[in-house]
């Protein structure tokens, strides 16, 4: 695909994403020659630095080039440290933009990037609208010479009615094909491999209905923390933090009908049908019954004592905000009628792992009786982190007389794939929305549709009639009554298991 002259203008560059991933997924895109010829980042923000010091803050001693940096020579980290520029805001977002106006302008002239800007919001979400209407009043989001486009960085919302609110504010500066709102699961190689996996492959696509399928089960876990940024989790806790956006994202492309195409818009059209069609819970029973939350407490990890998550800096030491969270629930639509789904996701884990498991209906009639098949079922999982990949569980006789059945594994890993390169989730996204290309972006709907099935939890947790909150230890896989949610005596699988 072609990528047009561009400039692309980062709000809040003196961040922490900035550092962490915007640049140096730049610097890879540059390396890999996917920058185009044109091409500048103006970082913006409120700190006083000169263009040298940001250069040296984000490229020169930067923590995370350090690594790449050391065996490049000089020329080329050169090269990609001169396409970066910084301007200083003053002492607040909310201002008159005419000063950075003419920086662009004049960056524009110099190396002929055409017009064409990504504004890249990476300020904390309340600053969203009012960057927008700043840029706007001074004329920044015209489209008459060159295209403009916005990104804006997670949290999108607190709540329903608040990314409402953020999607009307955006909506009054920028149109919806401008907006590219990010979640950076949908840049992971393996999410996308879901739709190849299920369109592509006639042997999984006619089984992907509640006629084969048993059950459908989503596992999201870390092994750290909160970090360092316990004042931000504890407002947000672990529904709002990973299950409203990125495990949503990764049940709408399970549960999706095949698109007409792989246009952004039949893809996203999909999507949102598919969120659409989650039933929604309201009633407390209901509520109860499906949802489980919980919080680490302190343990020993590997001979190390760990804090429990209410001793954990910035956070409340009465906390009620969930470090885990198991959801179970149903899709209301013909392909997936009755079949549950079950989806967790938690900080301090025993490792790190995210994963979508498969689980077939087991065969109606069992001939060999006792051949330990019984236990057994038919699972297909795609592994999105780490060790990328499609595992296929199914059984086969062990050698010898009678009929004992033992699991056998089907396994492909990227990683045998030698010599390819495995992009980065926010190197392929930023390459995505510098071509233009919104597929792996939410739209206003999927994120709203997202919201709409998560209030009733947030608010029916918030309302204090469920007093569960379950504690777990700092190393393990979460509560034990997240197994009761599991019906039939099933239980989550273990991903460390083969
Ligand atoms: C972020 C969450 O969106 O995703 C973090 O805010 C979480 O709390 C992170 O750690 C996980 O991302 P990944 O790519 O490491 O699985």
């Amino acid at each position: 695909k072609k990528t047009d002259n561009q400039m692309l203008v980062i709000f809040g560059a003196s961040g922490d994403l900035t550092a962490r991933k915007l640049i140096p997924s730049l610097f890879n895109l540059y390396l890999a020659k996917q920058l185009p010829e044109n091409f500048v980042v103006l970082g913006v923000s409120r700190s006083n630095l000169s263009d040298e010091a940001f250069r040296e803050r984000v490229v020169y001693d930067s923590e995370y080039l350090k690594k790449k940096t050391k065996d490049l020579d000089q020329e080329k980290i050169k090269g990609f440290a001169d396409k970066l520029y910084y301007e200083d805001l003053g002492d607040s977002y909310d201002t008159d933009y005419g000063a950075l106006r003419k920086r662009v302008e004049t960056l524009k002239e110099k190396h002929n990037t055409s017009g064409n800007i990504i504004y890249y919001l990476s300020t904390p979400p309340t600053l969203y609208e009012t960057v927008s209407q700043n840029l706007s009043n001074a004329g920044m989001n015209a489209q008459n010479n060159g295209w403009k486009r916005l990104i804006v960085e997670k949290p999108f919302g607190y709540s329903l009615e608040t990314a409402q609110e953020l999607n009307k504010g955006l909506h009054k500066y920028f149109k919806e094909h401008q907006i590219y709102r990010i979640d950076h699961y949908l840049g992971k190689e393996t999410v996308q491999n879901l739709l190849v996996t299920r369109f592509s492959n006639s042997i999984f696509e006619p089984l992907w209905n509640r006629n084969y399928i048993q059950r459908v089960e989503v596992t999201n876990a870390e092994s750290v923390g909160v970090e360092k940024r316990g004042g931000y989790y504890d407002k947000s806790g672990a529904l709002r933090d990973m299950f409203q956006n990125h495990l949503l994202q990764i049940v709408s492309l399970v549960v999706m009908e095949p698109p007409i195409g792989a246009d952004a818009e039949e893809i996203r059209n999909e999507k949102v049908k598919a969120l659409k069609s989650l039933r929604i819970m309201t009633d407390e029973k209901e509520l109860f019954e499906n949802t489980i939350r919980a919080q680490y407490v302190a343990s020993k990890v590997d001979g190390k004592e760990v804090k429990g998550y209410r001793e954990e800096d910035g956070v409340d030491p009465d906390s009620t905000t969930e470090t885990y969270a198991a959801i179970k629930f149903y899709v209301d639509n013909w392909r997936w009628h009755g079949v549950p789904f079950y989806v967790r996701t938690a900080k301090r884990m025993p490792t790190k792992v995210t994963e979508v498991v498969i689980h077939f209906k087991k065969p109606h009639h069992q001939i060999f009786k006792g051949s330990g098949m019984q236990e057994m079922d038919n699972k297909l999982i795609i592994r999105i982190q780490p060790d990328e990949g499609i595992l296929v569980k199914f059984g086969v006789k062990v050698p010898g007389q009678g009929f004992k059945v033992e699991r056998a594994n089907l396994d492909f890993y990227y990683s045998s794939l030698v010599d390819t390169y495995v992009m980065e989730a926010y190197e392929r996204l930023l390459l995505d929305a510098m071509q233009g290309d919104a597929t792996l972006y939410a739209r206003a709907d999927e994120v709203e549709a997202a919201w709409e099935f998560v209030d009733p939890i947030l608010n029916y947790w918030q309302s204090g009639k469920d007093v569960r909150m379950y504690g777990y230890a700092a190393g393990a896989w979460g509560p034990q009554n997240a197994d009761n949610l599991i019906e039939d005596d099933g239980y989550w699988r273990n991903p460390t298991e083969n």
